[in-house]
């Protein structure tokens, strides 16, 4: 792996050994060379003119113009879902809206062979969720190696293997932030052997992320001229939005050992509070995510510095404004694997998202009798835009069955489609049972039929690295506020050749050419769909999400969060009477249960006494508890900055809960 150095992020650390590798002066030299490039305290970190690898509480770079190391993640294959046939039936015909809804698959479906994930998605390791029943009865299960605890040990940062090389750094970083001069000399040169070690893993030495690194405290400054280091551009109408050619696909290589949630948790201030005599857990991200200090600060700063309307003043808080609102737009490209910036368009969220391409893309090329397929687990944004649509156009919308596990029957969801087909309109992760769909897969059997692809990926973003061109998907949503950024804001992620074709939406300022009574002409892409005045500061905001989890390095968050969805699951299976809904492997965050003789809603009302914030009821998804004969179910839901001391106590109350109320 070659190792970034945080001094200058985009160059590697250099070492040019010239000397005898056996003689400890020479050894000395490259030691040296390797000290110098180290950061020597976290003051001249943030002085670098284009770090980003700071602290991300302590860091002010909403305008940081750093590339972004993981701008396209290598995309696993996927794997099939298990197949069986049913029968269509048309339950609903006529002027309303149609639904082909497939006869309800009650029976057990054997368990699917395939565990590698779905494709367009970051391999999780290993298959995960171990079948029910197959946990020893105990309550308390062993954290997983590496594990936090609640209360306990920060886990290692490095393996026991990187132990000595981690000690002669831990020696040297000392040096250094003691020393009075900060002198690479007044560092105790390790000996020989650690030496070499320390050469031949010299990619351990260095801060991964924000979290390895010393913990000082700095503020951030407060009203800096310019946040950017550089001269701002303008951007005015009529001139095109910048683009950025598609980087090359990588995935980030951070070790799974390289994550310390005890560290990460202190950038979120939110989770630092207690709830009703209770230290606050924080399960219910799949609705909402705590936010970064860093992304507070950068609102902050944004409204103190810089605000402005974008697009419009020839001054220079315009250009900030704009300069920062366009920089996030292509930190959203990159985070998406996109091609181009312009293929991204703010909204508010998934759901307008969602409403945007039905309004437009919808309107225009589904007419009467044509065929709209979503799939049984959609939340309501990804049902209700297209049954409106399939209202007004007289139009039929069909729905694909899902397995007991809650998998997608791609057996029966390729029975769907017609030459009637125009648009397919799936979820990537579902809110209610975690499932993640083979997306690729499901794609290519749409294109096939010449239909097009808008996939909500609300539940997916925070918990999968995506890569839309990799999917091939023709559309693409999601929110911020689950991404670690703001409310308000979201994408929508299209082609752009099918954003080109696709009329306005909303009428406005910003998204027209030329308006006269007689004839107004539009904006290019993606303005034509950014009517008014946008929501600016939170675009910003999440922008600087998006640099927040490049900083703690997004995969190593996967793999912790991965970790303990299977500690959760094992924990909720040793509960008598807890039924999970939603098991089908490589599934993620969610976990959703019922249990017997308990209202979910009474149990999540408890869980909230004892401080857990969990939700309970519909999810917005009653189609997907209705094919489970349910109306609701508690549903915690996982981050990265959760702990398996969180989820012990999510246990423990639930078992306490289960006495109280049945
Ligand atoms: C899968 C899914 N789609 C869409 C939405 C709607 O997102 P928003 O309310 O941010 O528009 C949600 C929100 O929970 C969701 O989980």
């Amino acid at each position: 792996m070659q190792q970034l150095n945080p001094q200058q992020p985009n160059q590697p650390l250099k070492v040019s050994p010239s000397g005898d590798l056996s003689n400890p002066q020479a050894l000395e030299q490259i030691f040296q060379q390797l000290v110098k490039q180290l950061p020597m305290n976290q003051g001249e970190i943030q002085q670098s003119t284009s770090v980003p690898d700071l602290s991300p509480s302590q860091a002010n770079t909403y305008g940081s113009t750093v590339k972004d190391p993981q701008q396209s993640a290598q995309q696993a294959e996927g794997k099939s879902a298990s197949l069986s046939s049913q029968n269509t039936t048309p339950i609903v015909q006529g002027n309303q809206p149609q639904y082909y809804f497939l006869a309800e698959q009650t029976s057990a479906v054997p368990p699917s062979s395939a565990t590698t994930p779905p494709q367009g998605t970051v391999s999780p390791s290993s298959a995960t969720t171990p079948p029910q029943g197959t946990v020893p009865s105990s309550s308390t299960t062993t954290p997983p190696q590496g594990a936090d605890q609640l209360t306990g040990a920060l886990p290692p940062l490095f393996s026991a293997t990187e132990k000595q090389s981690e000690q002669s750094l831990q020696q040297s970083q000392e040096h250094l932030h003691h020393a009075p001069n900060h002198q690479p000399s007044a560092i105790q040169m390790p000996d020989e052997a650690q030496l070499l070690q320390l050469f031949a893993q010299g990619s351990h030495q260095v801060p991964q992320s924000q979290s390895q690194l010393p913990s000082t405290v700095q503020e951030s400054p407060v009203a800096a001229p310019s946040p950017y280091g550089k001269t701002p551009n303008f951007y005015f109408l009529p001139q095109s939005p910048p683009t950025l050619p598609s980087e090359p696909t990588q995935a980030t290589q951070i070790p799974a050992q390289g994550f310390n949630v005890e560290r990460v948790r202190q950038d979120f201030p939110a989770l630092h509070q207690q709830v009703n005599g209770k230290p606050l857990i924080w399960m219910d991200n799949a609705a909402t995510s705590q936010k970064p200090q860093m992304v507070i600060d950068a609102l902050a700063q944004f409204y103190q510095n810089d605000n402005s309307n974008v697009h419009r003043g020839a001054h220079t808080l315009a250009a900030r404004a704009t300069n920062a609102y366009e920089e996030a737009r292509e930190k959203i490209q990159r985070f998406l694997g996109a091609s181009l910036a312009k293929e991204i368009i703010y909204v508010r969220g998934t759901t307008e998202g969602i409403n945007l391409v039905a309004q437009t893309y919808g309107r225009k090329e589904v007419q009467a009798g044509d065929e709209i397929i979503v799939t049984t687990l959609e939340h309501h944004s990804n049902i209700v835009p297209w049954q409106m649509l399939a209202q007004e156009k007289e139009a039929v919308l069909k729905v694909v069955p899902i397995n007991d596990r809650g998998e997608v029957i791609l057996e029966e969801y390729e029975k769907l489609f017609s030459e009637k087909t125009k648009i397919v309109a799936l979820s990537h992760v579902s809110n209610v049972l975690g499932t993640v769909l083979p997306i690729k897969t499901m794609t290519e059997m749409a294109h096939r039929y010449g239909a097009v692809v808008l996939v909500d990926g609300a539940q997916s973003v925070p918990h999968l690295r995506v890569n839309v061109q990799d999917l091939d998907v023709d559309f693409f949503v999601f929110s911020g506020h689950k991404l670690f950024a703001p409310t308000g804001i979201g994408a929508v992620y299209g082609k752009a050749a099918l954003l080109e074709a696709m009329p306005p939406w909303q009428g406005g300022g910003n998204m027209i050419d030329q308006v006269s009574f007689e004839k107004t002409t539009f904006n290019d892409i993606p303005y034509k769909f950014e009517a008014g005045t946008g929501n600016i500061a939170d675009a910003v905001g999440l922008g600087v999400a998006i640099d927040y989890l490049n900083q703690i390095g997004f995969e190593s968050a996967i793999h912790h969060e991965e970790m303990l969805l299977n500690y959760a699951t094992q924990g909720l299976n040793t509960i008598s009477g807890l039924r999970q809904i939603g098991t089908a492997p490589g599934k993620v965050s969610t976990l959703s249960f019922v249990l017997e003789g308990v209202r979910s809603e009474d149990m999540g009302k408890f869980l909230d006494s004892e401080g857990i914030a969990v939700r309970s009821g519909h999810h917005c998804a009653q189609p997907t508890l209705q094919r489970y004969g349910l109306t609701s179910a508690v549903r915690p839901s996982l981050a990265f900055y959760n702990t398996c001391g969180e989820v012990d106590a999510l246990i423990a109350a639930i078992e306490k809960g289960k006495k109280q109320l049945s």
